[in-house]
């Protein structure tokens, strides 16, 4: 979805990039126009269906000269130049059109042809000089026709989508072309393109974008572009390196365009070698190797666009000899050293992006000295320090400046307060460790996307205004009573500080204001007092944390009212009562985690209308009851946490209907849980969730979307472990310990591939551990302990690998890892051998990864997103500016990530070396 989103979004800047000014002229000739002339052009617009009415002026009384979008020559009166450009027209292109046989200017550009092909006898109106036919629907393959058209200058067949070529030894005969697109067609057939294209002699521009070509290398001879100025190939599949012919060609190129196609190896020195070259984008490709230091000879480069590469090494001080650089994108690399002072040379510098690279070392006053047109600024996710006076009034005025992850702190970064123009402050875990300043809150107010989570700034909160659509204040030293928010605040994200007070004096406080509030996370606070009755005033809201808090009473009757909320988490904090039936009005609801409570009665029976819901955590609290059948109903159900309450009764059959755990969604990227995500322009809000997956509580974020778990432990469940259980084939999880159960393991839990952990420790269950336990690759965690299994422990690598702790309290069970061996006679009976699974060891997907446990299913995703470059640039091409996933995870969490994926890395180097 991220690359038809990234095509989409590159359709549509080329498609406005060649869309040159459009020149609707009229005639100003008072000769008279031929009437065959006349009669074609009527013969074609009653073809049309112009449904703008642009071809109003087209009548049979008028001069066909005076016509709108027609041209003629002021000698003969014969038509030279029609314009149907953006007349939203489809139907039929009348061959009446070969009755001009002087035209020379054509233009159906922006049209709407329905996927019909282009007309063949196009080919015939040999005057023509320029042609455009671009996004204009056309489909099918090229008419090679159009190859007899010697004059053409202009040839453009760009933006139709479906267009293709059977191949391309047809244009030869096009010798006078100076600009041509083929932009979106497909000529993956055609592998001589490039010796055929190159042979046009006066060609100045060519546009091949997205055309599925697969080499740059030309199948004989060399390439010959002798006046080439634009070369635009972005998304194709190169995969392989920058040819040398790059360095022969044309000297008077000044825009290269070779964006995400899959380029491997060095940049070449002689790309260096073109003096004119105004942009040179090679973003999104597998460059590795140094920026050669010769870029600095490029003297009038503007664009400079080399991010989501591996380019290593330093930035090249000689980058402070281009002038006339606006833009520096290197983002996304893994360039080190340090930043060069010359970049303080660059005073035509509007963007300097250098963020997720290796730099090191210290940026200060010096590096800005003329850089006062900077207004995005981009040096997250390195280890630079910006280390600058508290007096310093930089010479630039940002608009966007990413700065996360890097160093800022201790002391709050003074010189912001000259920023004026700031529409997107992000300065997560910068270590600051400061008090707030007392211009802060009145400074932020025109800041549209303002994150500073993760440091330790001070101050009281109580009584300011916020004026921010989106403010994540998260995990810093915060304190006082919650602040007001004013009209614009869409998303308050001010979870981990200590603000205390009233939650109802702030929820009703905003009474009178029109609230556009849709997040609000005030989770792991000190937030006090009762849920009040206001809820009425916050109409917009969609996600409400308020877990970890000391809230008490009942959960207001009043709450239906959030009709659009999709999570509520009120977890950990005093809450008694029942869950009020009103609820079942908020039917949007895809997360309810109101565990660690106090709450009491049953589960209520509608619950099993909630059919959006995702997740239901009502763990530790005092429900009783049956668990109801109707929760069987909830089919996109992935999270069932009902553990340590004092359900009975026993596990409901009907569990298997929970079709999201039963059955693998088609894409990882599964759409349910996307609907959890909440996106803004730079970032997102992520749920969060605590779980139990393996006896130890662990806090699910980003990867929250990758879990699915049962846990009924700690209840007073009776009754056995029914077979149907085994259906639910896509749980990670499963808990049942503490419980009451008796009876068997089930023989088909062996089907249940995808289970991690188990724990069934505590009930009364009995009889033989079943064989096709061993099945279970992924199984990282067993907990079968206290309960009266006989016989021998089935043996496989697998099962033997747990502790004997996994199965201790169980008198009669034997063999390894216990200490007591069996007899011959138990030994007889659990005869069964059982074979490593090595198939379906190597068949894992990238899904659950290549190993056992959770942890190294993390590992598989995240490491699949670090390293698996192709994923990676498909998500980052949706998200560019949105950066990379990580910078949405909790920041905490950052080191702990990180560490695991290099863990990761190392681990399937090592497995790679060991098999
Ligand atoms: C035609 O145009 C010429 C010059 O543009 C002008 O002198 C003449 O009067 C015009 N004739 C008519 C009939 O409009
Ligand atoms: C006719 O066109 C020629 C060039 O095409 C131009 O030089 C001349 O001025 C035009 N004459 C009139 C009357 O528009
Ligand atoms: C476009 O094609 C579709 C089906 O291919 C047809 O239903 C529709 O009427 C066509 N539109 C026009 C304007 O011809
Ligand atoms: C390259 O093209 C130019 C102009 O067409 C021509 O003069 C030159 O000889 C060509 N070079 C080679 C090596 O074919
Ligand atoms: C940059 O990385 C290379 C290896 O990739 C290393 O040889 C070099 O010493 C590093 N330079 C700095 C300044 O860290
Ligand atoms: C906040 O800023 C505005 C101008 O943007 C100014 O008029 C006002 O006095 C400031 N308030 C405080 C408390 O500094
Ligand atoms: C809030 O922001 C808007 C612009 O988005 C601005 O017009 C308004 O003055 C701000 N309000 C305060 C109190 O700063």
């Amino acid at each position: 979805m991220g690359a038809y989103f990234a095509t989409h979004v590159l359709f549509l800047l080329w498609f406005f990039s060649a869309t040159f000014t459009s020149s609707f002229f009229k005639a100003n000739s008072n000769f008279t126009c031929n009437e065959r002339d006349k009669q074609a052009l009527l013969t074609l617009k009653r073809g049309l269906t112009d449904p703008l009415n642009r071809l109003s002026s087209w009548s049979d009384q008028e001069d066909c000269c005076r016509w709108d979008r027609v041209r003629c020559d002021n000698k003969t009166g014969r038509v030279t130049e029609l314009d149907l450009s953006h007349t939203r027209s489809s139907g039929e292109i009348s061959s009446s059109l070969l009755e001009l046989e002087f035209l020379n200017y054509f233009d159906l550009r922006w049209n709407n042809f329905n996927c019909t092909t282009i007309p063949s006898f196009l080919g015939s109106m040999g005057s023509l000089r320029h042609l455009g036919l671009n996004s204009a629907n056309f489909c099918g393959v090229i008419p090679h026709q159009l190859g007899k058209l010697s004059s053409l200058l202009y040839l453009n067949l760009g933006g139709n989508s479906d267009l293709y070529a059977d191949n391309l030894r047809w244009m030869s005969n096009l010798s006078s072309i100076q600009y041509l697109d083929l932009s979106f067609a497909n000529l993956h057939k055609e592998v001589d393109w490039l010796q055929i294209i190159s042979k046009f002699p006066s060609l100045l521009k060519l546009y091949l974008a997205d055309c599925q070509l697969d080499s740059l290398n030309p199948s004989l001879g060399f390439v010959n572009f002798t006046s080439l100025q634009v070369l635009y190939l972005p998304n194709n599949h190169f995969n392989h390196e920058i040819p040398n012919w790059f360095s022969n060609i044309s000297t008077s190129l000044f825009v290269l365009d070779l964006r995400n196609c899959s380029l491997k190896g060095e940049i070449p020195h002689g790309i260096l070698n073109f003096q004119k070259l105004k942009s040179l984008l090679l973003n999104s490709n597998l460059l590795t190797g140094k920026i050669p230091e010769s870029l600095g000879r490029v003297k009038h480069l503007i664009n400079l666009d080399l991010r989501f590469n591996s380019l290593s090494g330093p930035i090249p001080s000689s980058i402070g000899n281009l002038s006339y650089l606006g833009d520096l994108f290197l983002y996304d690399n893994q360039l080190n050293g340090t930043i060069p002072k010359s970049l303080a040379l660059l005073s035509n510098l509007k963007a300097l992006l250098v963020g997720y690279n290796l730099l090191t070392g210290t940026v200060d006053e010096g590096h800005f000295t003329k850089l006062s047109k900077l207004k995005y600024l981009d040096m997250s996710f390195t280890s630079l320090f910006f280390n600058v006076n508290s007096n310093w009034v930089p010479p630039f005025q940002l608009e966007y400046a990413w700065m996360s992850s890097c160093k800022i702190g201790p002391n709050f970064p003074t010189w912001l307060q000259t920023q004026r123009s700031l529409k997107i402050l992000e300065m997560f875990q910068t270590g600051i460790s400061d008090k707030a300043p007392s211009w802060l809150w009145n400074w932020t107010s025109s800041i549209e996307i303002i994150d500073l989570s993760s440091n330790r700034i001070e101050g009281d909160v109580s009584g300011i205004v916020l004026n921010s659509t989106i403010l994540n204040l998260r995990s810093n030293h915060f304190k006082g009573r919650m602040p007001q928010l004013s009209t614009k605040v869409k998303v308050l994200n001010i979870a981990n500080n200590s603000i205390y007070g009233s939650i109802s004096t702030f929820l009703c406080q905003q009474r009178n204001v029109k609230n556009k509030l849709e997040i609000l996370d005030a989770s792991n606070n000190l937030l006090s007092g009762e849920l009040s009755h206001c809820w009425k005033y916050w109409p917009s809201l969609i996600r409400l944390n308020f877990g970890s808090n000391s809230i008490s009473g009942r959960i207001p009757y009043s709450m239906s009212s959030l009709v659009a909320l999709q999570s509520l988490h009120l977890q950990n904090n005093s809450i008694i009562g029942e869950i009020p039936s009103s609820l079942k009005i908020c039917s949007n609801l895809r997360l309810i985690d109101i565990g660690d409570n106090h709450l009491s009665g049953i589960i209520p029976l509608w619950i099993g209308d909630m059919t959006n819901l995702l997740i239901l955590r009502l763990r530790s609290n005092r429900f009783k009851g049956h668990i109801p059948l109707q929760i069987c109903q909830i089919s996109s159900l992935r999270v069932l946490d009902l553990a340590n309450n004092s359900l009975s009764g026993t596990i409901p059959k009907c569990l298997k209907n929970i079709s999201a755990m039963a059955i693998r969604e088609p894409n990882i990227r599964d759409i349910s849980f996307n609907s959890l995500r909440y996106m803004y322009d730079s970032g997102s809000y992520i749920e969060n969730l605590k779980l139990v997956p393996k006896g130890n509580e662990l806090e699910y974020e980003k990867n929250l979307a990758f879990v699915k778990i049962i846990d009924l432990s700690s209840n007073n469940l009776s009754g056995s472990i029914l077979v149907e259980i085994s259906i639910l084939s896509e749980l990670h999880f499963l808990n049942l310990s503490r419980n009451h159960l008796m009876g068997n393991i089930p023989e088909k839990i062996g089907s249940m591939k995808e289970l991690e952990s188990i724990d069934l420790s505590q009930n009364h269950l009995s009889g033989k551990i079943p064989p096709s336990l061993s099945n279970l690759t992924f199984l990282s965690h067993l907990d079968l302990s206290y309960n009266n299994f006989t016989g021998k422990i089935p043996s496989s690598t697998q099962l033997q690998s747990f502790d004997a702790l996994s199965y201790i309290g169980n008198p009669q069970l034997c063999g390894d890892p216990l200490p007591k061996s069996c007899t011959i006679e138990e030994e007889y009976l659990n005869k069964s051998p059982i074979g490593k699974k090595e198939d379906e060891y190597k068949s894992s997907s990238f899904y659950i990864g290549m190993g056992v446990g959770f942890t190294t299913s993390f590992c598989a995703i995240c490491g699949t997103l670090f390293f698996n470059r192709t994923y990676r640039h498909a998500y980052f091409r949706f998200a560019d500016y949105i950066k990379d996933w990580i910078y949405v995870t909790t920041v905490l969490k950052m080191n702990w990530l990180l560490k695991k994926v290099r863990g990761c890395h190392l681990s399937k180097r090592k497995t790679s070396l060991s098999s």
